[in-house]
Formats: C-alpha cells, structure tokens, sequence
C-alpha cells in the first residue's frame, strides 16, 4: 500500500492499543498540529485510524495570579502583619497594620475583602483582630496557585478553583483535543508494509514552469483540520455602541451635530446661563488650557444678549445674577466638559444657520472633567447629547423619547427624578438598573432648557435637551460593573475581542 509521506508517519506514530493525542503525535514526527489532524482525518477515511474527541480545559495562572503565588496572597500577607502586631492578643487600628503589611495599592482592597472571608479575623470599626486558630501556611487558595503553576489544576477541589476564577487569579480556557488510533486494518496495512508516495502540499511556480505538477500527487486539502486562532483587528465594543446609537438616533430622525473639543467658556457656559462664578466652572470640574488662551470670533451681538441675561436676566420678571461678568472670562478656553457646548452652537444659528422648528439634533462625542478615577468615573468620556425643537413640548414627550431610545437597547426600566441644573427647568436625572448587581445607577441628565437659555439665542419655541452617558449605557447593556474593563490597562483583552455589539 501507498500513504502519504504524513499519513504513514502518523500511522506509525500512533498506536493500536491506545489513543494518542494530536499534540503528542505533532512533536513525535515534528510536524505542526493541523498537519497531524489532517493526516489523521486522511487515515479516518481509509478506515486506518479513527479519531476521536474530547473538551478539555487548560487553567492558567492570570498575571495577578502569579504575581501572588509569588509574594503571597494579600489577606495572607495582612494576616501575618496582624499577627506580628499583636491582633491576635487584642484589635488593632487598621492604619497600623496595614502599615507593616507591604500592600500595593489594589492589594489592599484585596486583602480586606478576603481576609474576613477566609477565618483570618475580623474587622471592626476600623481594627483589625486576627484569629490565632488560622494557618497563614495552609491556605487552600494559595495551595492552588502552586498546583494550578505546576498543571495540576485538575485534581483541585473545585470551590477553590471557582475562588480563584472569580478572584481572577486564574482563567480557563476550553479546547477540543483530538487522539488517533490505529484500526486493526491499520495494523494490517502496516504489517504487510505501507510505502510513502510523495505527496505535495503546495503548487509552486516552479512546478507549472516545468510541467511538473502533471506528475505529481496533491495532498487533500482538509477543512475539518484545526487552525491557529487569528485575533484580527476589529472595532472597539464602545465605539460600536456609539455607532448603533447613532443609529437609534438616526432612526428617530435626528441629524448629527459637530463641534470643537477645546471651546470657549462662553460656549461650554456663558450660552447656558451658567454665572462666572459657578463652582462647576472652576478647575475641579474642568480642564482649563494655557494656548491658546483665547478662542476668537465670538458673536458680537450674542455675546451681549447673554451677558445682558446674566445681569439683567429675561422678560418682564427676569432677575439677572448680577453676579461679575466679563468678556474675557468668555474667551477663556477649555476642553469640553459636556457637549451641550455643540447644542448652543447649533440653537445659536452659528453651526449650520437659523433652525426654524421642528428640529431634532444629537451627538456621540467625547467629553472632559476633572474628576477623580474610580469605577463609574473616567477624566474622559462618551456624552450623548440631543435635543429637540419644537412649538410645544412637555416632561412627556421628554420621558418618552427616552422611553423609546432606550427599549431599543432592550432596557425598558428608565427612571427618571426630579434634578436642578442652572440651564434647564424642568430638569431630569434617569436611573437605570445594573443586571448584575441590580444597583440603580445614574445613566443621564435632561431638561427643557430656561428662556435665560433660549432668549439671547434667538430661539422662541420650546427645547429639550439631554446628556446621556454612553459608557454607562454599555454598563446596562454588558452587564460589565467597572468603567475600567472597558478603556485602558485593566481592560481585558478577551473580552474587547469577543463582545458583540448585537443589533
Ligand atoms: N450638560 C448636562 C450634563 O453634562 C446634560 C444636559 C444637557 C442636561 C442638556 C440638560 C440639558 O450632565
């Protein structure tokens, strides 16, 4: 009989008494794994081999993993230090502890939420009491780390294993491993001798020069061999979701608005009726920038009306701030903190002309404040802004543009409460119910902007606008819990690969 140059090499690497893995058959012969189980499929289908399937799992170490396999699980380590001084006589103040502890950073979020958890004390109104029954030396979690490090994750107890998935100190990835073994015609075949025909893989150009591919024998391609996994480039699961909502909006009629990220103040605030003295307009909340320090070509006679409604106020009972008002605090520049900043341009005439009513206009674009990281908190993010113009429009056709706006993401439980912002009156704050924890968390910000608003931009029928976060929407939609999965470091590098943006 005749084989393949592969075929037989697999045939005589396998064996009939026991399957042998692709992988162990790969490095037997020195071929690559795909080659292996095309060949292997090959000898399948002249009834020389079989192949047969099983899941298996492999369970690594994560970096986090690792890095306490090697220095010590935190509550460990918090352990030791309470121990050392003395909470196992009596409690001792946290910040004491924690002071010979050697945590980092995280490590101590880490440690606290373990430490109860695992029977190595108790914290109490800031001390910390150390159980002297507790063994530092057996600890089941660190045990695993070494046995998971040294691949004997599969004997594990498996609610340990689970800890450490949920702790994110190990990850586990399914994968389907193949075997062959040699059928008893196999056998045969081998016994009564098998020779290799020279099979090619690849047609070169050589070969057509020389008519030498009329001669020769071609390997079957086989599709059912397995491949590398190639991680493409693809879009960003948040930039998707931008996409889809602008989709959404689109498909609600609305036009889509452009504009700077570094505006004049008197865009981001003045036009709002904001005073110069409001704290949201002080460096805490925005970034304010050296150059240039100032944004010409504002409009003359715009640029009066709104200082007018800043001192005098609007219409016959108007009350102004009387609050200082000068031109050059207008001028000054920062970067965005909202995109309601775009809104007045457009209301204003100054973007794309007078907009006579009705008018639906919105953005998805990035904003800027100073506020300070943490979970639901980025110095960056995605604002949807929007508006409507219309002759006449109440809370209700507020509340039910965004009943509709949002039931097209699937989240049919917006709920909204009553909110001060200086621009809008009525305002409105929406809440929408985390999946996972079921916490209510705020996801925007809306209102009917004040006459103080529309007046000086020449706008005389009703507006109401709004300024959603999209980050936040993501959070309702993926159930993710940290604005962090999402942007930078810590943002898993699986889960930016598989999300799907379901339309
Ligand atoms: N600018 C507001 C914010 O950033 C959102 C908003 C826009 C509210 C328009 C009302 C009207 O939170």
């Amino acid at each position: 009989m005749e084989l393949p140059q592969r075929e037989l090499a697999v045939l005589e690497a396998a064996s009939a008494d026991e399957p042998t893995t692709v992988a162990d058959l790969a490095s037997a012969i020195g071929e690559k794994p795909e080659t292996v189980t095309g060949a292997a499929f090959a000898l399948e289908e002249r009834g020389l081999a079989t192949v047969s399937e099983s899941a298996s799992e492999a369970v690594g170490l994560t970096e986090e993993g690792e890095r306490y396999r090697e220095r010590g699980l935190p509550e460990v380590r918090l352990y030791r230090a309470a121990v050392a001084a003395g909470a196992d006589d009596a409690p001792v103040p946290m910040g004491e502890v924690l002071g010979g502890a050697d945590l980092e950073g995280p490590e101590v979020d880490v440690a606290l939420s373990n430490y109860a958890r695992k029977g190595y004390g108790a914290i109490d109104a800031g001390a910390l009491s150390a159980d002297s029954d507790a063994d530092p030396d057996r600890d089941a979690e660190a045990d695993a780390l070494d046995a998971v490090a040294a691949g004997g994750a599969a004997e594990l107890d498996p609610a340990v294993r689970d800890s450490l998935e949920r702790r994110g100190l190990c990850s586990v990835q399914e994968r389907t491993v193949r075997s062959v073994r040699v059928t008893d015609a196999g056998t045969d075949a081998l016994a009564a001798g098998v020779s290799a025909t020279e099979a090619v893989g690849q047609l070169t150009p050589e070969m057509l020069a020389t008519g030498e591919w009329r001669d020769v024998e071609f390997a079957d391609y086989n599709v059912a061999a397995d491949a590398e996994t190639v991680d493409g480039g693809k879009t960003h699961v948040l930039r998707a979701t931008a996409e889809r909502v602008k989709d959404v909006l689109v498909g609600m009629g609305f036009e889509e608005m452009a504009g700077p990220h570094v505006d004049a103040e008197f865009w981001i605030n003045d036009a709002l009726f904001m005073p110069q003295d409001h704290p949201a307009r002080t460096h805490w909340d925005q970034f304010a920038l050296a150059a240039p320090s100032e944004i010409e070509a504002l409009p003359a006679d715009l640029l009066e009306r709104v200082e007018a409604a800043h001192r005098e106020g609007v219409g016959p009972d108007g009350e102004g701030y009387h609050s200082p008002w000068t031109e050059s605090v207008a001028r000054g520049v920062d970067l965005r903190g909202h995109t309601t900043s775009l809104s007045m341009r457009y209301l204003s005439g100054e973007a794309v002309g007078e907009l006579d009513p009705p008018q639906r206009y919105f953005s998805v674009e990035k904003v800027y404040r100073n506020d300070t990281l943490d979970a639901t908190h980025l110095l960056e993010f995605f604002q949807i802004e929007g508006w409507v113009m219309a002759e006449d429009l109440s809370v209700r056709d507020l509340m039910g543009t965004f009943t509709e706006f949002y039931s097209q993401f699937g989240i049919h439980d917006v709920r909204f409460k009553p909110h001060y912002n200086p621009y809008t009156e009525p305002s409105f704050e929406l809440f929408g119910t985390h999946p996972r924890t079921g916490e209510v968390i705020e996801i925007g910000n809306s209102g009917l902007f004040r006459p103080e608003v529309l007046e000086p931009l020449g706008v005389d029928c009703d507006v109401m606008a709004w300024g959603l976060a999209l980050e936040r929407l993501l959070m309702l939609t993926h159930g993710f819990e940290d604005i962090r999965d999402v942007h930078g470091t810590l943002a898993d590098i699986d889960f930016l690969r598989e999300t799907e943006v379901v339309y």
